[in-house]
């Protein structure tokens, strides 16, 4: 079965083509990530407006790299939630036109779902049940991936994302934006224990995480050293504060394996791709005896591929959208 998946929740515009949700035929990418760069941050109605333009040549695009034509498709697969919910529209619109037109289904996939499905297609012998630890720009999530389409939270950010709080530590710390991997950079060959920052611990929440206060403590950090005209050692300050965002995800990734009883850990989203992450966690998987299950770092970010796998799973378990179909901000997973 051959799937056209479309991605667009944030600033990538996406179409791939997958078959039977493990192979990769096609896929496709624009980013407007320059045009946000000196604004800091995504500006929502930029990345909308950079959707509409090129997702149709996109499509062509993966037709002609796959060598298939439009009637070899046999179902549209479309991010219909969470995102910047003007830039969700665009692929919903695009999606339900295509499947429109050819009369073939369109399958509605959830975004942090196609994240997980990332490891499907890096993985072939990789199958549910599961730990997933879900970490983007957008989102920090503990996942009991239960089956394909089965799955439950076991814990969440109470505040920012920590993809959120790499970007805004890297771009007080004059790194650029997006902040993560320049600031995964800075930090190679610092001292991770030069500085001492907060660690959070959620009473009766115990998989729960919390960005909020490393932020501050960091923003604080750099602000008074500022005020007092001193430099900072860019590398250890780097270094001490990536010790602290992966010690506030993999124990809690540990925890939740344990307390499942899985033997299966999987990693996914932008911030899968920090290498103080990726190292800590190949660590504690192996002293936990755990198979630690990491995309490339090309399938870490957004992309359409993960959307079709997913797509695919949803296929098989009925889920079906109709020409009514609606984009949205916020949805549970
Ligand atoms: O999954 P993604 O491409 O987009 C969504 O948010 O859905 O994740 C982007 C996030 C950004 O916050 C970016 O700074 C972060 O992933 N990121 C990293 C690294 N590479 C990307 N964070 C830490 N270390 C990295 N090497």
């Amino acid at each position: 079965m051959i799937i056209l998946a479309v991605e667009s929740s944030c600033d990538e515009t996406a179409v791939a083509l997958v078959r039977d949700g493990r192979t990769v035929l096609a896929d496709c990418i624009a980013s407007s990530v320059e045009m946000h760069r000196i604004y800091g941050g995504v500006v929502p109605e930029i990345a909308s407006r950079k959707h509409i333009e090129v997702i149709a040549q996109l499509a062509d695009q993966a037709l002609e790299q796959a060598g298939l034509s439009r009637g070899d498709i046999d179902a549209v697969a479309v991010t219909y939630a969470p995102g910047l919910i003007g830039a969700v529209l665009v692929g919903v619109s695009f999606a339900k036109s295509v499947a429109y037109a050819l009369g073939v289904p369109l399958i509605p996939v959830h975004h942090v779902r196609g994240h997980i499905a990332a490891n499907y297609l890096a993985h072939p012998d990789l199958e549910p049940p599961f730990v997933c630890l879900c970490v983007s720009g957008g989102t920090s999530l503990l996942v009991d991936v239960k089956g394909y389409t089965e799955m439950e939270i076991l814990g969440a950010t109470r505040d920012d994302a920590a993809g959120e709080c790499f970007d805004k530590i890297a771009r007080v710390m004059g790194l650029g934006y997006p902040g993560g991997a320049p600031l995964d950079r800075a930090a190679q060959g610092g001292n991770d224990k030069a500085f001492s920052l907060p660690r959070v611990h959620i009473q009766d929440a115990p998989l729960d995480m919390s960005f909020s206060g490393l932020k501050t403590a960091m923003l604080n950090l750099i602000h008074n050293a500022q005020q007092k005209g001193e430099e900072l050692p860019v590398a250890d300050l780097a270094a001490s504060f990536s010790a602290a965002v992966s010690e506030e995800l993999v124990p809690r990734t540990m925890a939740a394996a344990q307390a499942k009883g899985y033997g299966k850990v999987a990693v996914v989203g932008g911030v899968a791709a920090n290498s103080r992450i990726r190292r800590d966690l190949e660590q504690a998987c192996q002293a936990a005896g755990c198979t630690l299950y990491l995309p490339p770092l090309k399938l870490c970010g957004d992309n359409g591929s993960m959307i079709g796998s997913q797509g695919y799973y949803e296929y098989l378990a009925g889920t079906r959208a109709g020409t009514d179909l609606n984009a949205y901000a916020n949805r549970e997973i």
